[in-house]
């Protein structure tokens, strides 16, 4: 599979472990793109002429491709830059719902081991309207999280939280965990952060019963574009928060009127190529499989922890098991988080470097997490199914180089 992906065929000698931050590409989603541009480019909607009917409906195929990867409607379907402008979008919309209150606007619940992206949004919207805003905590040692349900009462408008850490590689069990929301509060609206999710496990939106759910093309092998599904009832109702061409129906000096979904949520001209080259993204990796795909990634990061484990200095942030009474994790995807005793992270990433190993250092826009753990950061290394064991032998041999430079 790795021979799909130009990149390694440039840089034979990169070992490429920051799949959480970005993945690389498949020759399909590069020559889609390029061949598009070249050939096909024109934009959609707006053009009474074959070139631009022809992206349009390539587009609207992209989008079904796009939706039933996910279970969803294609109206449901919203493409956004990516997570973050996803998260700021719903936040925004819904939040034009609020009334201005002072404490007893209800309450938002989020979790301490968000990205900032699915954590400052709702911070800022219960600051400007006044509502509570209720943070799940994180147990330093078990890094379990207090129940999300268990912070949710009549008052809360909203619950977002994460499908996979991407600091830990956690996944939660988002369908008990909606279930239980639903049990204490069947209004609340619930959002969940597929970034990490959408390229380690099947995300079906109807199973897990979210009401929106956001991801990133571009951590599932495609370009830089987002999704945001929301279920088609709530779009209908609340507003958009991107005023401009292509989303509204009737304009007039008095007041304008939106068009029908998904076009009331997709301001402006849209990235046709981006989607169009998404479409083959999911088309690839759904031809090879996500069992397989999830399955050499689980044996990948079964190797790289036992390697891991094997050096005393390196501490694993999760990975094992721990009894769960609230029974929210239900186990670790390719992400791991680690330190090591006596070299900080970022020196550890720019030894790797040396190493032509690529892992991520720092917080992961993830402070609260970091707070909750008392430290300032952590490395990360987080692995693709086009990973080798070379790769996790690279890594090791880095930190290892590392550890006797720094503390010997
Ligand atoms: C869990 C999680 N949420 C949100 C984001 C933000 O994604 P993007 O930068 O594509 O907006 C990331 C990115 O790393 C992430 O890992």
């Amino acid at each position: 599979m790795r021979k799909d992906f130009p990149l390694f065929k440039y840089r034979k000698t990169l070992h490429y472990l920051d799949n959480a931050a970005t993945t690389q590409k498949p020759k399909v989603v590069i020559d889609t793109i390029s061949g598009h541009l070249s050939k096909d480019n024109a934009n959609t909607h707006r053009g009474i002429y074959d070139l631009s009917e022809q992206v349009t409906a390539r587009v609207a195929a992209s989008r079904k491709t796009i939706a039933g990867f996910v279970n969803a409607d294609p109206l449901e379907i919203i493409f956004v830059r990516n997570t973050t402008e996803g998260m700021n979008q719903l936040a925004n919309s819904l939040g034009k719902n609020f009334a201005q209150g002072s404490g007893n606007a209800g309450n938002i619940v989020v979790t301490e081991i968000e990205h900032h992206s699915n954590f400052v949004p709702w911070q800022e919207l219960a600051r400007s309207k006044g509502m509570e805003f209720r943070v799940a905590r994180l147990d330093k040692e078990s890094l379990l999280l207090e129940s999300i349900a268990g912070l949710v009462d009549d008052k809360t408008r909203i619950v977002s939280f994460t499908a996979i850490s991407n600091v830990t590689g956690a996944m939660l069990d988002v369908k008990k965990i909606v279930g239980d929301i639903r049990a204490k509060n069947p209004n609340t609206i619930i959002i969940v952060d597929a970034a990490q999710a959408i390229a380690h496990e099947k995300v079906d939106v109807k199973d897990w019963d979210v009401d929106f759910l956001c991801f990133s093309m571009h951590k599932i092998y495609g370009p830089l574009i987002g999704v945001v599904y929301g279920k088609k009832s709530l779009l209908e109702r609340i507003h958009p928060f991107f005023y401009g061409g292509n989303m509204i129906s009737t304009v007039t000096i008095e007041k304008s009127t939106w068009a029908d979904l998904p076009e009331k949520f997709e301001a402006g001209t849209i990235n046709g190529p981006a989607i169009i080259a998404s479409a083959e993204a999911v088309k690839y990796l759904e031809g090879i499989g996500f069992a397989k795909t999830m399955a050499v990634e689980e044996r990948l990061r079964a190797y790289t922890i036992k390697q891991l484990r094997a050096i005393p200095q390196v501490k694993i942030l999760g990975h094992s098991k721990v009894k769960d009474p609230v029974h929210q994790i239900t186990g670790y995807g390719p992400v791991i988080s680690f330190t090591v005793d006596g070299v900080h992270p970022h020196d550890l990433a720019t030894i790797c470097n040396k190493h032509q190993v690529c892992i991520r250092a720092g917080h992961h826009c993830c402070q609260p997490f970091m707070h909750a753990l008392g430290i300032a950061a952590t490395a990360r290394a987080s692995l693709a199914f086009y990973n080798k064991k070379q790769d996790s032998d690279a890594l090791i041999t880095a930190i290892k180089d590392a550890i006797k430079t720094i503390t010997r």
